[in-house]
Parts: structure tokens; C-alpha cells; sequence
């Protein structure tokens, strides 16, 4: 990156993000008096100036999204919540880096939710998510925080290159474990990838993946169809993850523990974040996968792609793969951060089979006080459904399974893009 431009980019994003912390104060002390005057039943409600931002200023894509209308879709076509027990899970919060997911996923304000401990390795990111979540306790690591007998789930909200380690070490400590998007990242992903299924299948916990698209209406609605038996076998699906200059909106620099532009999101290979995409076959099935690939990539836009020359050693900034499914269908996965006028996270499903408009294919009904929250009203229910896995004893939405077939396919794509589309076979972890 050239270094005017650079320099530019950091302090946009210095200033934006000590307006959000400055912002949240303010919000957090609001909703901390009006909580104890039983005002709110959130800890804190979100506003447009609670958002998350990149380096412009401009809210993160996925975040600040109607939440009443999602909520009201949802109790129109799934009436009332049903309280499954008066049980409270008590968890733990790591992570309130840019995207402040540790307090955007309702946690918070679930009913069957205590939360009781939360960490950021940055002493003042840690006290605002503590604030944020009402916990009572902290602690300067997720490392420590696990030791923690008293806590039986941990959710993880850190950067991704940290989530396979702190996954396996809470496994290991017998905690259950929901996990941000990707469950496994970088050059060590195919080894992590082993360790954490061994660790889930030893442990015997429950082990959830968020991704954001699972829950997405469209998405949900083809779920609730294909496992109806109404579509039959898909045929073809495509799924999408657009998001022109992503490396702008900064990342957790393990350097200097700061927010900036050389953490992990700095020319971040595409298919290193696959997620997104491979949710709109993997989630959309359940039990089917994604088992081969050939993948190609583009040279990225933005200089700090250039030559590969960055610590991802990759030199692209779109990359496109084809895959061939368990069901003897196929595949295209696209993942890009320098497309013009291409943003979103989205996909079609095509089966052999006509949609059946009788299948109700709403979102479950969430508990009073969860909002739906942002990326498609997913946040919400993820975290019900993960919750729910524990009170009930039921698999997860998105299992160890899934979450390695939607993840390990992405890490195998960009090895075959690396290798001009070589196909490649993507390593499978079905319980
Ligand atoms: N739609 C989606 O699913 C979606 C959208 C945005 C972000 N995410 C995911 O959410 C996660 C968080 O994103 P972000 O942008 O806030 O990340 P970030 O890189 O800005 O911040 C990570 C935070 O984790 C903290 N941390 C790192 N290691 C820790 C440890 N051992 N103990 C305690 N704290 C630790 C850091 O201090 C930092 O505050 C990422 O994994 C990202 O992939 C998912």
C-alpha cells in the first residue's frame, strides 16, 4: 500500500473507532441506569451510531438492519416462542474487536443466559464488552477465561485466526463452544482442522459454527424445502461473498495488539472467508457437501496484493471456485474484495424439484428480549439455536461437520487457485 494512502486509511480508522468506543460509552451508560430502573429489557439497544464502521465511516455491511420488520415477519409466520426450560447457561464472552460481536449477538438478553465473564486481550475493549453484557467478571484472556470452572460455554468472537486454538483449548476444558466465522483459518488450517473434530467427537460438546447466512430468509426457506424432500437432489447452487476493499476495515494486529490495517484481514485470500458462500449448498442440505474443487483466482486491485508479497502470501483478490457436491450435483462459490458494485452475501439453490410454496419455511420465533439483529436477522437466532442445542441435547445448526465442509472447502479452493485450478479433493469430517 502506498504509504499516503496507508496512512490515510489508519487514522480514518483510529478516529472511527474512538468514536465508536466514545459513542458506546455514552449508549452503555444509558442503558445501564435505564436496565436498573427496568426500563429496557436489552442491555443496550442499537442505534446507527452503534454500528460498527470501516475506514470511511460507512457502517459495515450486515449491521443496522431493520430489526423490527425481520422480528415482525418472523412472529407472523412462527408465532410464540416456547420456553424449553428454566435452565440458565452460564457463558463466557471473548472478543470485542471492529465488528463488536461479543455484545451483538443477544446473549445478553436471552432467557436462558446468564452471562457471567468476558474478555478482550485489550484492557479497554475488554471493560466495554464486560459493560455491554452486563458481566461481572473479567479476565485478560480467552485462555484464562476458560479455566474458569464455573462457566459451561464459551463464545468465541475474536479474530479468526485465533478461533481453531481457543476452540480446541475450551473443548478440552469440557466447555461447549460457538464460534465466529471461519472455524478454522490460514496456513495451519488443514492440521487444526483435525485437531478440533477430534477434540469436539472426545469432549462430547456441543460445537457451533455462526454463520450468518444459515440463518438468512431465503437461505432458511430452501433449508426447510430441501429437507422436506421437495426439491429433491439440488442440481446446482451458487453462493456469494462480495466485499470491495474488506482489508479497509481494519483487524486485530497480533504486532501490536491494536485495530489496524496489518492485521489479519490485510489482502486476505477470498477463499479464506468462504463461509458466507458455501453456507448457500452446505446449510441449505444439512448432510450434503462440497467434495471436490478447482478454483481460479484474480491479481488483487489494491497494492497489498501485489506479487503476494503480504504475510497471506497471496496474491488475489477475487477468487471463483467450481465443486462438485456429495449428491452428484454442482457448485459455484465466488468470494471478492475488489469487484466494483459487487456486495453482499447471497446465493441461489436449484433442485431437481419445483419450489412447494405450502412448505412454511419461516425463521423460528425467537425469545422475548433476542432481537434478530444484523446479517440477514441471523445473530438472534444462531445464538437461540445454539443455546437451544444444549437445553435439548440436539445437534446444532451448524455442527463440526458442517462448519469444516464450509470452511476446509474454502482453504482447498485457494490452493487450487494457487495451483492455476488444479482440481482438488476437499477433506471430509462427518460425526
Ligand atoms: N457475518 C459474519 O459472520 C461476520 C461479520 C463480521 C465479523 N465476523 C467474525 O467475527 C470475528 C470478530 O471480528 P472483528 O472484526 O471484531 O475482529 P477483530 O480482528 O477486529 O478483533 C478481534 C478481537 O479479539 C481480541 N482477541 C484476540 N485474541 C484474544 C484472546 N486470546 N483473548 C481475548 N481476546 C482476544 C482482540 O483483542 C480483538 O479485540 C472475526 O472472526 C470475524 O471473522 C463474522
Amino acid at each position: 500500500m502506498e504509504t499516503a494512502e496507508f496512512l490515510e486509511r489508519s487514522q480514518n480508522m483510529k478516529n472511527n473507532n474512538e468514536n465508536i468506543l466514545s459513542r458506546r460509552s455514552v449508549l452503555q451508560g444509558l442503558g445501564a441506569s435505564a436496565a436498573a430502573l427496568g426500563i429496557f429489557s436489552m442491555t443496550h439497544s442499537l442505534t446507527a451510531d452503534d454500528l460498527p464502521r470501516d475506514a470511511n465511516g460507512n457502517v459495515i455491511p450486515g449491521f443496522g438492519e431493520d430489526d423490527k420488520q425481520t422480528r415482525r415477519e418472523i412472529k407472523e409466520n412462527s408465532g410464540k416462542w416456547e420456553k424449553k426450560s428454566d435452565r440458565k447457561i452460564r457463558v463466557g464472552i471473548a472478543g470485542y474487536g471492529l465488528c463488536q460481536f461479543g455484545s451483538h449477538f443477544f446473549y445478553q438478553n436471552h432467557p436462558n443466559v446468564e452471562v457471567v465473564a468476558a474478555t478482550d486481550l485489550d484492557p479497554g475493549r475488554c471493560k466495554a464488552l464486560a459493560n455491554a453484557v452486563g458481566a461481572q467478571k473479567t479476565y485478560p484472556s480467552c485462555e484464562e477465561m476458560i479455566k474458569d470452572k464455573s462457566i459451561e460455554a464459551i463464545y468465541i468472537a475474536t479474530d479468526a485466526p485465533s478461533h481453531a486454538r481457543l476452540a480446541i483449548m475450551a473443548l478440552n476444558h469440557d466447555k461447549h463452544v460457538v464460534s465466529a466465522v471461519p472455524a478454522v483459518f490460514g496456513f495451519e488450517a488443514e492440521e487444526d482442522a483435525e485437531e478440533l473434530f477430534a477434540a469436539v467427537k472426545k469432549s462430547g460438546k456441543k460445537y457451533m459454527m455462526n454463520e450468518t447466512s444459515t440463518f438468512h430468509a431465503d437461505l432458511y426457506a430452501k433449508r426447510m424445502q430441501y429437507q422436506a424432500g421437495a426439491l429433491g437432489k439440488i442440481i446446482y447452487s451458487e453462493g456469494e461473498y462480495y466485499h470491495d476493499g474488506v482489508g479497509a476495515i481494519g483487524s486485530y494486529n497480533p504486532q501490536n495488539g491494536k485495530i489496524d490495517l496489518n492485521g489479519w484481514r490485510r489482502a486476505l485470500p477470498p477463499m479464506w472467508y468462504p463461509t458466507h458462500a458455501t453456507a448457500y449448498y452446505v446449510s441449505v442440505t444439512g448432510g450434503g457437501r462440497l467434495t471436490e474443487v478447482s478454483c481460479l483466482g484474480t491479481p488483487g486491485l489494491y497494492p497489498e496484493y501485489k506479487d503476494g508479497n503480504n504475510t497471506h502470501k497471496n496474491p488475489f483478490g477475487t477468487e471463483v471456485a467450481m465443486f462438485k457436491t456429495s449428491e452428484g450435483g454442482m457448485s459455484r462459490m465466488a468470494v471478492s474484495w475488489d469487484m466494483k458494485n459487487a456486495h453482499g452475501e447471497q446465493g441461489r439453490v436449484y433442485g431437481q424439484k419445483p419450489h412447494n410454496n405450502k412448505i412454511n419455511g419461516a425463521r423460528p420465533a425467537l425469545p422475548p428480549g433476542v432481537g434478530a439483529g444484523g446479517h440477514g436477522g441471523s445473530h438472534g437466532q444462531l445464538t437461540n439455536d445454539f443455546i437451544e442445542s444444549i437445553l435439548l441435547d440436539r445437534k446444532p445448526i451448524v455442527d463440526i461437520s458442517e462448519a469444516l465442509n464450509m470452511t476446509m472447502s474454502g482453504v482447498i479452493a485457494h490452493q487450487s487457485a494457487l495451483k492455476d485450478g488444479q482440481w482438488m479433493k476437499v477433506p471430509q469430517y462427518d460425526l
